[in-house]
């Protein structure tokens, strides 16, 4: 309770902040926030007559998303109407964690894992300032330097991009050595952007806990999933409680940065501080350290790459089979009013489309910083993926690479099956500090698709952005 205040005034910041920078990289049309959000109601999905599916990243400058161009296999039958979830929507009172756990419980589900530190004493104070990138002069930064150039990894001399996406970055852009994943598609060896097994899928949300993610986890609980947690730094000391719950009902806890950067931008100590941060915060409510990070935006490159190697951290991005089919929701942006829930349904159309036609699994970005994104993922997307004909099997990402779930975290990896970090990996990531992404990937995903004409894709890519950019900024 004594982190309420602290909340309340940090979501709103996030929120402006995320809400502008989200632009610059979204990469499916944003949808005018008067145009219509469709006729469908919970009990009664509308189904179109199918023009070709707007999905993700097919227009850059979106006509409206006036209805659905299929059916729902199922929906909540305690949904509320999908027109309701909009921008602006009045807000469901938030959830607090459902259970709180005593500092001292042991968690029973990983072997050898620390006791539960007493989260709620935490005092932030004692952490950066929420949602800014935290100073590189502090004595845990001068650590965390030290052990990055401990590490053998070496981290590539190349520039951070300057502000501004791929259009203010062409040079960067088509760096081929850079590997920059954002503008291009670019990725590396050790990145993981899909599961390997086909119909499986990596279940993931960004940027919270949040006021609305109990009401995720109420859902996944009542359809027993699990999923991959993306946590914000920031948000962690906000709602301690909520990641404890996230945590001990075996969730993925994974990092998503202290302050969500655009992490490219950054100099490597300040990339050091976002990484040290977040694995602090996690490892001070849950008394574990997460093994992987996924960056904001997908922004990542080589030099990003190897400085989360360094610090252990496993790159986890979400699966892209082209230029113009990224496997985002955009869920993120109906709280914004730049797309609708129904287009946001649409776009999740075309993902199942296309995972139901690649020969391996796959893993979409979706969020529950929002009520909207959490009311359209546990109304909709979830109860319309359980029902889909051949089942998907869902799961988090550790789980979906066949990996148990004590890789995961630091303390409980024996690093048997998942050699992460800098001594295990030191050969991967200097071919990866070389510029080098070609060969086969370890994570059985299919790297040519980001490798074989960067330059051409970089340019589709470059467009489709320079004309969100050009829309909005
Ligand atoms: C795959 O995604 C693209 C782009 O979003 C979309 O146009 C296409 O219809 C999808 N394919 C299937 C089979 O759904
Ligand atoms: C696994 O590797 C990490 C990092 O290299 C190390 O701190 C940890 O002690 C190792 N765990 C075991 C069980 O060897
Ligand atoms: C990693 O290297 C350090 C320093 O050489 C060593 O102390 C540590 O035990 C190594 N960890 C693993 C998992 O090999
Ligand atoms: C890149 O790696 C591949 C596979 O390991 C290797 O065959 C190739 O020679 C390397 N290229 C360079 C430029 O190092
Ligand atoms: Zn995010």
């Amino acid at each position: 309770m004594k982190f309420a205040a602290f909340s309340a005034i940090a979501l709103p910041a996030l929120v402006s902040a995320h809400g502008i920078r989200d632009v610059h990289h979204a990469r499916q049309a944003p949808v005018a926030a008067a145009a219509s959000a469709g006729t469908s109601s919970a009990a009664a999905p509308a189904s179109g007559t199918a023009s070709a599916a707007t999905g993700v990243a097919t227009a850059p400058v979106a006509s409206g998303a006036g209805s659905l161009t299929f059916t729902l296999a199922s929906t909540n039958p305690t949904a509320i109407p999908l027109t309701e979830i909009a921008s602006g929507m009045s807000s469901a009172p938030t959830v607090p964690a459902s259970t709180t756990f005593a500092s001292g419980t042991t968690p029973t589900f990983l072997p050898n894992a620390p006791p539960l530190p007493n989260a709620l004493s935490l005092n932030p104070a004692n952490y950066p300032a929420l949602d800014k990138t935290p100073p590189t002069d502090s004595p845990e930064v001068q650590q965390w330097k030290q052990e990055v150039a401990n590490s053998g990894v070496q981290i590539p001399d190349i520039a951070p991009t300057v502000a501004g996406g791929c259009p203010a970055n062409l040079e960067a852009a088509n760096d081929q050595s850079r590997c920059w994943w954002t503008c291009g598609g670019c990725s590396a060896p050790d990145d993981i952007e899909q599961c390997p097994d086909k119909m499986t899928w990596g279940l993931t949300y960004d940027d919270g806990p949040a006021p609305h993610t109990g009401d995720l986890l109420a859902y996944l609980d009542q359809v027993n999933l699990k999923a991959t947690f993306f946590i914000v730094g920031s948000r962690a000391i906000s709602y301690p409680a909520l990641l404890q719950e996230e945590y001990m009902a075996q969730h993925q806890i994974a990092v998503h940065t202290w302050s969500h950067p655009e992490m490219t931008t950054l100099t490597n100590d300040q990339i050091i501080a976002e990484l040290g941060w977040s694995k602090k915060i996690i490892k001070d409510v849950l008394g574990v350290t997460p093994t992987y990070w996924r960056p904001p935006y997908g922004d990542v490159d080589n030099r990003v790459r190897a400085i989360a190697k360094a610090m252990g951290l496993q790159t986890s991005i979400w699966t892209r089979i082209g230029p113009t089919a990224t496997f985002d929701t955009g869920d993120f942006d109906i709280a914004g009013g730049l797309t609708t829930s129904t287009q946001v349904l649409n776009n999740w159309e075309a993902i199942i489309g296309n995972a139901t036609t690649i020969d391996h699994g796959f893993i979409v970005l979706e969020h529950d910083l929002f009520q909207q994104s959490v009311d359209i993922a546990v109304d909709y997307i979830l109860p319309d993926a359980l029902a889909h004909q051949p089942p998907f099997k869902i799961e988090p990402i550790v789980s979906c690479l066949n990996k148990p779930l004590r890789d995961a975290y630091i303390e409980t990896n024996d690093n048997s099956s998942n050699p992460i970090g800098a001594n295990a990996t030191g050969s991967a990531s200097s071919a990866e500090a070389s510029g080098n992404s070609s060969g086969a990937s370890a994570n059985g995903k299919n790297s040519a698709m980001g490798i074989a004409a960067p330059n051409s894709m970089g340019a589709i890519a470059l467009a489709i952005v320079s004309g969100v950019v050009a829309l909005f900024l």
